[in-house]
């Protein structure tokens, strides 16, 4: 049992203050202390983002459940979620790290993965076979599949898709009859399933996380019109609010993201589009000298959310950094591809920080400022309990959310991530164009 002090308050102490008999525990480690302190006191929301200072609660939210728009609550009843407990349902804060090094310990271990595009027909013929219309929405990326169900593919259709996702980065099906559950199973198909430390998930479904910016709004989010894309510019003074700043999920990870999937079951009539870049078709504007240069070097991944270092809690946020290779191959098309997005590579190592920043800033750039090799999704709305889903590779993409309906309709959905192989980078392995035969030019030669 913990022996107390009591501590003299201060003859100092400034009358308005109330005089407390503060207790200080000499036997109990100070992080040990702050660790309890932080989950025991809801204001103390040091493990979040800075600008993400929400106050959420805990276990399923009643009052959340009101907020359901319809389109969703019909989806989420269909679907056999049972919003009577409460709707979204959050992590304890008993489970939610609040030291690096519990964060560290997420997933800290190898998880065999093997992609299931891999295996695939390389032609699709199962799923193209069924489907009524392929459209491809830019050159480089986006697919839309249309007159097929998600729930309702074969394990060779599922395939398949694993394939084209892969070699298209992202592919859209409207129209989706689609559950939680469904949505989850397929995810656990593709990989290992994501389940968020502090993301609020489907109640009674962790690793199928909702992504609701309204909601977040009510608990503190302060997204507005004004500050929504300050992330875009400078995501380290300004960090990113919401989803808005391009950004490749999970990063940090062991095995970082693959196949991740969004349905959205309510969207705004108009705005709330997502935009998807090509990280095959960056690394492909690259001149092959500076190809050369990137090929084989690491870089520092962190992840979004900050911890605490448990040897100088008082230090100051600490992120969980993870270094994997800069320009990597994938396992199912084998192609390489550059692996880098502004809120989360740091570090490019071996080079100076100087050196670091303009070579990091110029990827950002060329990622970027690149339209050709990006796509920007419009949602579309359907039958209430129906939904649109976007289903991408994380590994060779980044993303963001288009803000621009400022919540004046609702916008709901859920979200399952599939991780993935830990990253490697094979110097045998081609570029995506060299790989198709695309020419590619060859400056002064
Ligand atoms: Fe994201």
């Amino acid at each position: 049992m913990a022996t107390a002090t009591e501590t003299q308050t201060s003859s100092s102490t400034p009358s308005n203050v109330k005089q407390a008999n503060l207790k200080i525990v000499d036997d109990i480690p100070i992080d040990q202390q702050i660790e309890h302190l932080i989950r025991t006191h809801r204001e103390l929301n040091i493990t979040r983002q800075r600008s993400e200072n929400l106050k959420l609660k805990q276990g399923a939210d009643h009052d959340g459940a009101k907020l359901l728009p319809e389109a969703s609550r019909k989806r989420l009843e269909d679907g056999g979620v049972d919003l009577s407990k409460g709707y979204p349902e959050l992590p304890n804060r008993d489970e939610i790290p609040v030291f690096v090094d519990q964060a560290y310990a997420i997933r800290d271990y190898d998880v065999p993965f093997v992609d299931r595009g891999s295996q695939a027909d390389p032609e699709k013929k199962a799923l193209f076979g069924a489907a009524k219309e392929v459209i491809h929405l830019t050159d480089k990326v986006g697919t839309e599949i249309v007159g097929l169900q998600l729930e309702d593919l074969t394990d060779q259709q599922k395939d398949e898709l694993a394939l084209l996702i892969a070699e298209r980065v992202v592919v859209f099906f409207r129209d989706q009859k689609l559950s939680p559950q469904t949505q989850w199973n397929l995810g656990d198909y593709y990989g290992n399933i994501e389940v968020h430390p502090q993301a609020p998930h489907v109640t009674g479904l962790p690793g199928a996380t909702v992504i609701w910016n309204d909601y977040k709004i009510k608990q503190g989010l302060d997204l507005n019109f004004n500050n929504i894309n300050f992330g875009n510019w400078d995501s380290v003074r300004h960090p990113a609010i919401g989803n808005n700043v391009w950004h490749t999920d999970l990063v940090h990870e062991r095995q970082p993201a693959g196949y991740t999937h969004l349905h959205l079951d309510a969207i705004p009539e108009t705005g709330g589009d997502t935009m998807w870049i090509s990280n095959y078709a960056a690394y492909d504007k690259l001149s092959d000298e500076f190809k050369k240069f990137l090929d084989g070097k690491k870089a520092v991944y962190v992840s979004a959310h900050s911890y605490l270092n448990r040897k100088d809690p008082l230090g100051g946020p600490k992120k969980v950094e993870r270094i994997h290779p800069l320009v990597r191959t994938h396992p199912a098309t084998g192609w390489k591809y550059l692996s880098v997005n502004r809120v989360m590579t740091t570090r490019i190592l071996g080079l100076s920080p100087i050196e670091s920043d303009m070579v990091l800033n110029f990827l950002f750039d060329v990622c970027e400022k690149n339209a050709d090799i990006q796509v920007r999704f419009k949602w579309t709305n359907t039958k209430p309990g129906y939904g649109t889903s976007a289903i991408w590779d994380n590994r060779v993409s980044q993303h963001r959310n288009v803000w621009d309906h400022e919540g004046k309709s609702p916008r709901h959905g859920t979200r399952v991530t599939s991780l993935a192989e830990i990253p490697y980078f094979d110097p045998e392995s081609k570029s995506q164009r060299e790989a198709l035969g695309l020419p590619l030019k060859k400056w002064d030669a």
